[in-house]
C-alpha cells in the first residue's frame, strides 16, 4: 500500500526484532522500520502543535442567595462520602426531577455550541440556565473547581475548565452537566461536533454513545459491578480504542460522588451486585490511542497522554427489578 494514510503504523511501534506492523512476516527492522522514524515523527509533531492550550479562565459566577448549595459550595470540600447504595423513594423522586434538568442543561448548553464559541461563554449558559430553575450548577467549588461545568475539547479527557479559547470548526467537545435541586446531584454529558469533523472522529464519538448504551445495558439486579466495564470495554477494544481507567462512574445522591464506584473495564474488585433501588453514572471515556492521562498544571485538566482524542457519554441511571432507568433524560 501506498496511501500513507491508510497505512499509519499502530501507535506503539514494534522491536526491531518483532514482525512488521504491515502483515509482510519481515522482521521490523528490515521492513517499515526506519520510513516509520519520519511518518511518527511528523505525525506526533503535526498532532503536538494542535494541542489544546490552557486559556483565560473569567471570575466565579454568582449563584443567587436564595437557591440552596451543597455543603462545599462555600467551604470547597464536600462532606462523608458515606451514602447508602440504595436510595429511598423520597431521594428517588428528588433525583428524578434533578437528573431531568440535568438533561435540560446540557441540551440548551449543547445548542450553542459552534465555531467561534467560547467554552466560557458555554458555561455563562449552562449557568444562567441552571441558576433560573433554582439549582446550583454541582461542579462550582467542587474541591475549588472554578466554573459551573466542565468543557473538554479534542484530546481532553474530562474535568476541562471552561476558559477564553474559542471552538474552531473540527473540534469535538464534551459538555459535563452536574445540578443540585433539592438536596440531590444529577450528572450526564456528552460530546458534541464543533462544524465539520473528521470520519475518524465521528467514528470515537459514535462508538463511545454506543459503549454507554452497552454499559446501561449490562445493568441487571443480581449481577456484579464488573459486568458494566466488560461490557464497555469488549465494544471500545474490539475498535482498537483505549478505555481510560483514571476515572469511574460512581454512586451519586445527596452526594455528588459516594464511595461506590463504577469501573469502565472489567475490573475484578467490582464485586458489589446491582439491586434494585441503586443510583449510579456510567461515563465512559474513550481514546483513539493510549488510555493513559496526565493532568495539567491547573490540577484539574485530564489529557491524553499520546495527545489523541478522547469522547465520552455520561447518564446517571436508576437500577429497576429488570434493568436500569435513565434518569438523565428531558
Ligand atoms: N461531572 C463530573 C463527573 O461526571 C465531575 C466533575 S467534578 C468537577 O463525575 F469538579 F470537575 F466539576
Ligand atoms: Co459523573
Ligand atoms: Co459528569
Amino acid at each position: 500500500m501506498t496511501d500513507l494514510r491508510a497505512a499509519l503504523p499502530p501507535a506503539r511501534l514494534p522491536k526491531p526484532n518483532d514482525p512488521c506492523w504491515c502483515g509482510s512476516g519481515k522482521k521490523y527492522k528490515k521492513c517499515h522500520s526506519g520510513q516509520d522514524t519520519m511518518l511518527v515523527r511528523a505525525q506526533v509533531s503535526e498532532r503536538d502543535a494542535k494541542r489544546i492550550r490552557p486559556g483565560l479562565i473569567s471570575p466565579k459566577r454568582p449563584v443567587p442567595a436564595h437557591i440552596q448549595g451543597p455543603d462545599y459550595a462555600r467551604t470547597g470540600r464536600p462532606g462523608s462520602r458515606e451514602e447508602p447504595d440504595v436510595k429511598s423513594p423520597d431521594v428517588i423522586a428528588r433525583m428524578r426531577r434533578a437528573c431531568k434538568l440535568a438533561a435540560e442543561v446540557l441540551q440548551e448548553a449543547g445548542k450553542h455550541v459552534r465555531a467561534g464559541v467560547t467554552t466560557d461563554a458555554l458555561d455563562a449558559i449552562a449557568h444562567e440556565f441552571c441558576v433560573s430553575r433554582g439549582a446550583y450548577p454541582s461542579p462550582l467549588n467542587y474541591h475549588g473547581f472554578p466554573k459551573s461545568i466542565c468543557t473538554s475539547v479534542n484530546e481532553v479527557i474530562c474535568h476541562g475548565i471552561p476558559d477564553s479559547r474559542v471552538l474552531e470548526d473540527g473540534d469535538i467537545v464534551n459538555l459535563d452537566i452536574t445540578v443540585y435541586l433539592d438536596g440531590v446531584h444529577g450528572d450526564t454529558n456528552a460530546t458534541f461536533f464543533v462544524g465539520h469533523v473528521d470520519s475518524e472522529s465521528r467514528k470515537l464519538v459514535d462508538v463511545t454513545r454506543e459503549c454507554l448504551e452497552r454499559g446501561i445495558a449490562a445493568v441487571k439486579p443480581g449481577r456484579p459491578i464488573r459486568e458494566i466495564g466488560r461490557a464497555i470495554q469488549v465494544l471500545a477494544e474490539g475498535h482498537g480504542y483505549g478505555v481510560v481507567r483514571a476515572y469511574c462512574g460512581h454512586g451519586i445522591g445527596e452526594r455528588f460522588h459516594t464511595s461506590l464506584q463504577i469501573p469502565h473495564v472489567d475490573d475484578p474488585d467490582a464485586r458489589t451486585l446491582i439491586e434494585p433501588g441503586m443510583t449510579f453514572t456510567i461515563e465512559p471515556m474513550i481514546s483513539l490511542g493510549d488510555w493513559r492521562h496526565r493532568l495539567w498544571d491547573d490540577g484539574w485538566t485530564a489529557v491524553t497522554l499520546d495527545g489523541r482524542r478522547s469522547a465520552q457519554f455520561e447518564h446517571t441511571i436508576l437500577v429497576t427489578p429488570t434493568g436500569a432507568e435513565i434518569l438523565t433524560q428531558v
